[in-house]
């Protein structure tokens, strides 16, 4: 199956977004990193750039929630123009309410796990779920070194999507290189994000086609 490569505009110039945009736009799907400086240690952006984003491109807004309480959010980052919404297992008490949430929005719905939560933490809502965004980083921040400890995991919540019959997308976020990107794959991931592996490679359309071809 092709991979779907989804880059992270956090590695952006953020005074130059649209243009920054347009350079990546060989690639399928656009992934926004929402921080809200509680569930990680950093800020970022908020519905309004989602809204701004919307119609200067026609790939899908991949919309990953790095931020507590998620809920209270989830309709206005649809209404903004969201096509998936990603919450946090970590972050959410009522997790396939959340879902339900999500769904109920049109969104495709995704949930993420950071590093050190199993994938087990999905047994029960994994049949609701468009996407699981498996990360490869601790959330927070660009530009930092992949945890290895992820491949068995992707292996695993693989193995669980395939026996359940399921075409539940496994997606990786953090540390994706052209370099690396076929062990992500071969583990079981089909969409691929990569910050800084695109943003701030010397050709970005070349560091696209190097994922696409891993
Ligand atoms: C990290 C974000 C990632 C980030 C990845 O918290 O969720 O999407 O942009 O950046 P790289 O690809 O540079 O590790
Ligand atoms: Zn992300």
């Amino acid at each position: 199956m092709k991979p779907i490569i989804a880059p992270s505009i956090l590695s952006a110039d953020f005074a130059r977004l649209a243009d920054e945009v347009e350079s990546v736009s060989t690639a399928d799907w656009l992934h926004v990193d929402v921080m809200d400086g509680h569930f990680v240690p950093n800020l970022t952006i908020g519905p309004l750039v989602v809204k701004a984003l919307r119609p200067i491109t026609t790939m899908p807004l991949d919309v990953h929630l790095m931020i507590e309480q998620p809920d209270r959010y989830v309709r206005d980052f649809r209404e903004a123009g969201a096509d998936h919404i990603t919450v946090h297992a970590e972050a959410c008490v009522h997790l396939d309410r959340s879902v339900q949430l999500v769904r109920s929005t049109g969104a495709k719905a995704g949930v993420s796990l950071n590093p050190h939560t199993s994938e087990r933490a999905l047994d029960y809502v994994l049949e609701e779920l468009d996407l699981v965004l498996v990360m490869s980083v601790n959330p927070g921040f660009g530009g930092q070194k992949l945890i290895e400890r992820v491949f068995p995991k992707i292996e695993r919540l693989a193995e669980r999507i395939n026996a359940l019959g399921l075409d539940t997308i496994i997606e990786v976020d953090g540390g994706v290189k052209p370099g690396n990107a076929r062990r992500f794959l071969d583990a079981g991931a089909r969409a691929l994000v990569s910050g800084s592996g695109v943003f701030k490679a010397p050709d970005r359309a070349a560091a696209i086609a190097a994922l696409r071809a891993a």
